[in-house]
């Protein structure tokens, strides 16, 4: 009874190891273990017709067995993991892209761009502020409620936070920058003690509605100077010849009061607007000339909530639109067109 239920039990793994040899795919596979291990399946038949032997027979078939059922098991696995390297295999060759092969692929019409007129810009104004002695600074998308807001001198129950409706978080304490503003606190704490100056571009958020000069995306480019005996005749020079560098030539500007809780006194500059040549048109309303370059002095709250002394130091900060710069550089008539992810837009300005 014992050796001819042995040779049963061999046989049966002869002919597993022949058939799972066969078996090709992954269903082949679970097929076979049903066939060999599954309830109804092979093994649990002659450990069925067990019943009638003797308990010694019973212990060492059984044995033997769950030592084949283990055999059988370990070959299933290996089985699986070998069809499995093979369908990896054969999509890594069959499936594949080079990505170094750019230049063959503008045969099925990929277009290629250059820089975006944002990037260029930004990057020609970073060298001008370079050159005057400027850092370049950068600051997170997500900010808390205290660097755009508090620190600024503009607390929670401030209408001033109405002007700058934007995408908060559910926590209610973090936001989408409003501004760039939020690096003038950052950049106090970084810099600690004045003399410093520094620039810093990036992108700005506010939930508003989008029309030829307005988007909810943005790009500003903040500076901060804090020294001692700053003055306005300080930041206009700075503005002036900034503006000077960027257009090539002298453009007509102009200084209005204006109102921004971290800046006494604060003012717009504009810009006569280069689209229509200060005749009227929808990126400057009509009114011929265009906002570009809110600034002012550095307010003292500011200064404190950056860690500097007001009685010591003081200086001047600016928020530069580097959107509409971009426009009246490039003559674009509308902001969304920089957004509007058409490369064939962007790609005209790839030799400017
Ligand atoms: N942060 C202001 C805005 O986005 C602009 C600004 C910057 C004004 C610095 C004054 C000084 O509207």
């Amino acid at each position: 009874m014992e050796s001819s239920m042995k040779d049963r039990l061999q046989a049966l793994e002869k002919r597993f190891e022949i058939d799972v040899q066969e078996a090709e795919t992954e269903a082949a596979l679970a097929d076979l273990k049903a066939r060999y291990l599954g309830k109804k399946g092979v093994l649990s038949g002659i450990l069925r017709s067990l019943k009638d032997a003797t308990p010694e027979d019973r212990r060492s078939v059984g044995r033997l067995a769950n030592v084949v059922k283990g055999r059988i098991e370990t070959k299933l696995l290996d089985a699986r993991a070998a069809i499995e390297r093979t369908a990896i295999n054969v999509t890594l060759t069959s499936d594949w892209t080079d990505i170094t092969l750019r230049r063959s692929l503008r045969a099925v019409s990929v277009k290629e761009s250059g820089l975006h007129p944002v990037t260029i810009v930004q990057r020609e104004l970073e060298d001008i502020f370079l050159s005057m002695g400027f850092d370049i600074l950068d600051g997170p998308h997500i900010e808390t409620e205290w660097y755009n807001f508090t620190a600024l001198n503009v607390p929670q129950t401030h209408p001033a936070r109405d002007m700058q409706d934007t995408f908060w978080f559910k926590d209610m304490k973090h936001l989408l920058r409003t501004h760039t503003s939020c690096i003038q606190i950052r950049g106090m704490e970084q810099k600690k003690t004045p003399p410093f100056r520094f620039v810093a571009p990036g992108k700005a958020f506010r939930c508003e509605a989008t029309d030829a000069s307005h988007e909810a995306v943005f790009h500003q480019m903040e500076g901060m100077l804090i020294g001692k005996d700053i003055s306005v005749a300080h930041l206009i020079y700075f503005e002036k010849t900034l503006l000077s560098e960027i257009f090539n030539r002298d453009v007509e500007i102009r200084l209005r009061p204006g109102f921004f809780p971290f800046v006494e006194p604060g003012f717009e500059l504009d810009i006569n607007c280069l689209i229509c040549d200060g005749t009227g048109c929808s990126v400057c309303r009509q009114s011929g000339w265009v906002e570009l370059m809110p600034c002012g002095m550095t307010h003292p709250n500011v200064l404190i909530s950056g860690g500097i002394d007001p009685e010591v130091y003081n200086g001047f900060a600016f928020g530069l639109g580097l959107d509409r710069l971009v426009m009246m550089r490039y003559q674009i008539d509308d902001i969304r067109h920089l957004h509007s992810g058409n490369v064939d837009f962007t790609r005209q300005f790839a030799d400017c």
